[in-house]
């Protein structure tokens, strides 16, 4: 009885030091969450593999040159929108694809013969081009130390610097870096989707730590397969800069803007249309175009008249037509504004400019001593200018 009695004592100690110890736990995350309100408690169960990848990183910062810094460091946000769990290579089968590399291939027959030549040091690949330059692929089998990155496999690509010397330029090139996976059969890959930039001072680039060195070695995790082979790829796509190109400006301060044209002998004008002479308005050379007895719509109702481009162009337009009141300055003026709307012509203009009734109405003045004034005021036009197939 007595002992049955010290036995639940015990229980009833035990749950309350339990739960006296629940209660701190909480309390101290709690007290780590406020002061550093970035403290995530899930951090506590990274795996050891991302605890080892996150400060390889820290020292990278720490020693490493810049540029390799920004490839590394997963605070980055110029990494843009690749998740951070592909770029160290741990997403092994979403960021495979099937398409061997396109640019350039290495294989190993012995990961550990090149491991125990190679050392801490690089094997750096024959020369192939692409883009018009030379290339090496440089694999650090165990990390490039430079930055720190020991324990991991460096890669990178390095421009054969003989062209930037005689040229210097900046050369910018999309760079991806694969290695292949045999039990899923496919290629991982590893890139940045901002393009990498190369000049006669930063010859280099690439991503210092793709893969922990001793998981890839592993034949487990299908990278070295058939003894001890293992393949490691790059494609390397240089983006030349535009040839091709057209600017689009509008100018409103037109020089000689307005043109007037009189149409003698009106009433034995037959013909379907007149054109004027070309006239420069604006630096460009323009011409009239009138139809006495109508075009399209207009055709036996109305005087049709239209503003051309002598050289065809077809840019924005924006201009007053007239047909001049020549008694009481009371014009017939529409304004044309946009793109050639006249699609026979190709110009800027109207079917059903003015009434034929209205011509001959002597008091309204548009024709007088036979003769018919039309005019035009060019306010703004757009120019193009272009380069093609330089
Ligand atoms: C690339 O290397 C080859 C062989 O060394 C050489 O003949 C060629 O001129 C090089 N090309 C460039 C663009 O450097
Ligand atoms: C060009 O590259 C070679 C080998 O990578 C290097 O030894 C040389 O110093 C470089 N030249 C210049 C001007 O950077």
């Amino acid at each position: 009885m007595v002992a049955e009695e010290k036995k639940r004592n015990i229980g009833y100690g035990s749950i309350f030091v339990f739960c006296f110890f629940c209660f701190v736990f909480v309390a101290v995350a709690e007290v780590v969450r406020f002061v550093n309100p970035n403290y995530d408690l899930k951090q506590n169960f990274l795996t050891k593999r991302e605890v080892i990848v996150t400060e390889a990183i820290a020292e990278a910062v720490v020693e490493g040159s810049h540029f390799v810094m920004d490839s590394v460091s997963p605070c980055n946000s110029r990494r843009s929108g690749l998740p951070k769990r592909k770029q160290q290579g741990k997403l092994e089968a979403s960021s495979g694809r099937e398409r061997p590399p396109s640019t350039y291939c290495i294989k190993f027959e012995s990961f550990q013969t090149l491991l125990n030549l190679v050392k801490d040091g690089k094997y750096v690949s024959r020369p192939f081009s692409a883009g018009g330059y030379n290339w090496t692929y440089e694999i650090y089998p165990n990390g490039d130390k430079r930055v720190g990155a020991k324990g991991f496999i460096s890669l990178y690509v390095r421009i054969d610097n003989s062209t930037l010397i005689t040229n210097p330029q900046d050369v910018y090139a999309e760079i991806k870096f694969f290695i292949y996976n045999r039990k899923q059969d496919k290629y991982n890959y590893y890139y940045e989707l901002e393009a990498a930039k190369f000049h006669l001072f930063k010859p280099e680039w690439g991503i210092p730590s793709i893969q922990g060195t001793s998981y890839f070695a592993n034949p487990v995790n299908g990278y070295v397969f058939d003894g001890d082979q293992c393949v490691f790829g790059v494609d390397v796509f240089v983006a030349q800069p535009f040839k091709k190109w057209e600017v689009f400006s509008f100018d409103e301060h037109v020089s000689e803007p307005i043109f007037t044209w009189k149409l003698t002998h009106f009433s034995t004008r037959f013909s379907d249309s007149y054109t004027s002479s070309s006239f420069t308005s604006g630096g460009r050379n323009w011409v009239l175009k009138v139809y006495p007895n109508g075009d399209g719509y207009g055709k036996e109702n109305s005087l049709s008249l239209y503003l051309l481009s002598e050289s065809n162009e077809k840019p924005y337009v924006r201009a007053k037509l007239r047909v001049l009141d020549q008694i009481k300055s009371n014009h017939v003026e529409k304004l044309v504004e946009g793109w050639p709307n006249a699609a026979e012509n190709s110009g800027w203009g109207f079917e059903k400019f003015v009434p034929l009734a209205d011509l001959k109405d002597q008091s309204r003045g548009l024709v007088v001593d036979d003769a018919l004034k039309v005019e035009v005021e060019i306010i703004a036009f757009s120019k193009t200018d272009s380069t093609l197939n330089v």
